[in-house]
């Protein structure tokens, strides 16, 4: 018979279970549900609701509970539903009819809205840890790479020439960014629902705060009918997923340009490629691709929690059970994509001489040319015609701006002189734009100290919220 089995008069039928059934999925969420339980059965001890004596039994119960769970011993039953019913189930085996007095006050709407939020705290927890470890590679690689010069490119035209390390630390900016939306959500995420039982709060007099204090959240879901129908916590994590899958979708596309023969400008480390069935020459940048290629998978489930979500009238509908797999499979996405990323980040070698010949074979001086000619007082619009002139100049002879004798520099100014030439060499150029968060190496140095002070604020953010959730069960 089923937990909630008393108003029926025949069994579900099994394509019913089948299809409602939910502990394929919800099982990850064990752990969070008995910690949810933990704290509430205190709480019905301690508001008189249920005896102490019960509550230890209980206690004691869900703790062996958990561990025949982590240890795979405990039978989890499609007949049972969710992991809520089946751990309601297990726990009434382990210690008989008192294990009913658990889900007093209780429902499972507010229940799995506690569990969704528990579970999402521990996963903001480690993905922001594993994208400090990538910026962390990032910044390497930039320190490694403050004379390292390549094209820039607009419209993958070569523009003007950056720094690799500024190239690196675009990424870090990026990522930082993605890791201040994720700290940010956390107040959010951090309320609780559990009290609002199915929808309108319980009769029982139930002390909600003490059990949000007992789990760390910041304080409780004010509204018993948001409680159980918000998922907006669940949408704007995966909307942050989501351009955290962009970013690195940005970086794999170049990690597989710059590896190709064309650009020649990275190897990836033989750990973190493939070969090919076939063609025994290859050495496929197989990573970058599929991190590229799951980015439609996480926007995916960004796109499906929200269609789910539109028109759903208040307050709990089943409907909403749709929130796990897409969460879960994007957690387990990205937890992937970074840990492979900082590691293949590290290893990375940089051609640096490839980087540099493409940047001497190219027009990317162009721009400093005309400035050149600015200095000169020459209107900026006119300079840019003089360059435009001389650049087909060389395109026709099939020379850069470099090869040109100072002759023929005068040929289309007069203002050009002999210290021309040190003003178009890749490095001037890269040093000319010295500019507040320029490319120009002390301006990258720059950046360079900001992101150390903010990966110190992090690791700061790291250590204090997973503190905050190291709570219960362990014991
Ligand atoms: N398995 C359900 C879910 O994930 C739990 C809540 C079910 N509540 C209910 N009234 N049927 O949404």
């Amino acid at each position: 018979m089923k937990l909630w089995g008393g108003r029926f008069t025949k069994p579900t039928n099994e394509l019913v279970d089948e299809y409602t059934a939910s502990i394929r999925f919800d099982q990850k969420l064990a752990q969070f549900d008995i910690q949810g339980s933990l704290a509430h059965v205190e709480m019905l001890a301690k508001c008189n609701i249920i005896s102490d004596e019960d509550a230890a039994t209980i206690s004691k119960g869900l703790k062996v509970v958990a561990q025949k769970i982590n240890a795979g011993e405990a039978e989890l039953t499609e007949d049972n539903e969710d992991i809520h019913m089946n751990v309601e189930k297990l726990l009434i085996d382990e210690v008989g009819p008192v294990g009913g007095k658990l889900h007093t006050g209780r429902s499972r709407n507010d229940q799995v809205a506690l569990d969704m939020r528990l579970y999402l705290r521990d996963a903001l927890i480690t993905l922001n840890q594993l994208l400090l470890n990538v910026q962390q590679s990032l910044y390497t690689q930039a320190k490694d790479n403050l004379d390292t010069v390549l094209p820039g490119y607009t419209h993958l035209q070569r523009a003007q020439p950056v720094l690799f390390g500024h190239h690196m630390m675009a990424y870090v900016f990026m990522f930082q960014r993605d890791m201040e939306r994720l700290q940010d959500s956390w107040k959010r995420v951090n309320q609780s629902p559990l009290g609002a039982g199915a929808l309108a709060g319980t009769s029982f007099p139930i002390d909600r705060h003490f059990v949000a204090e007992k789990l760390n959240f910041d304080g409780i879901c004010d509204n018993s009918l948001d409680a159980v129908s918000d998922r907006d916590f669940v949408v704007e994590f995966l909307s942050n997923a989501s351009l955290i899958s962009v970013h690195l979708s940005r970086l794999c596309e170049e990690l597989v340009q710059w590896s190709s023969a064309e650009f020649n400008f990275v190897e990836l480390d033989d750990a973190f490629c493939t070969g090919s069935s076939m063609m025994p020459q290859k050495k496929n940048p197989d990573v970058a691709e599929l991190v590229r290629g799951k980015t439609g998978r996480v926007v995916g489930n960004l796109i499906g929690m929200l269609t789910t979500l539109k028109g759903l009238p208040l307050a709990y509908n089943k409907d909403m059970q749709e929130d796990k797999e897409g969460m879960f499979d994007t957690v387990e996405t990205l937890k992937g994509a970074l840990a492979l990323f900082a590691p293949m980040i590290e290893t990375m070698d940089v051609k640096k001489e490839n980087m540099y010949e493409a940047v001497a074979k190219d027009y990317s001086n162009a721009t400093d040319l005309a400035d050149y000619l600015v200095g000169k007082d020459l209107p900026f619009r006119e300079a840019h015609a003089v360059v435009g002139q001389v650049v087909l100049h060389c395109i026709n002879e099939n020379k850069y701006l470099l090869d040109l004798k100072l002759e023929e520099f005068q040929e289309f100014s007069s203002l050009i002189e002999g210290d021309i030439y040190d003003v178009l060499s890749p490095k001037a150029v890269v040093n000319a734009r010295n500019v507040a968060g320029g490319t120009a190496r002390n301006r990258v140095e720059e950046q360079i100290e900001k992101a150390e002070k903010l990966f110190e604020a992090s690791d700061e953010w790291i250590e204090k919220h997973a503190k905050q959730i190291s709570v219960l069960i362990a014991e």
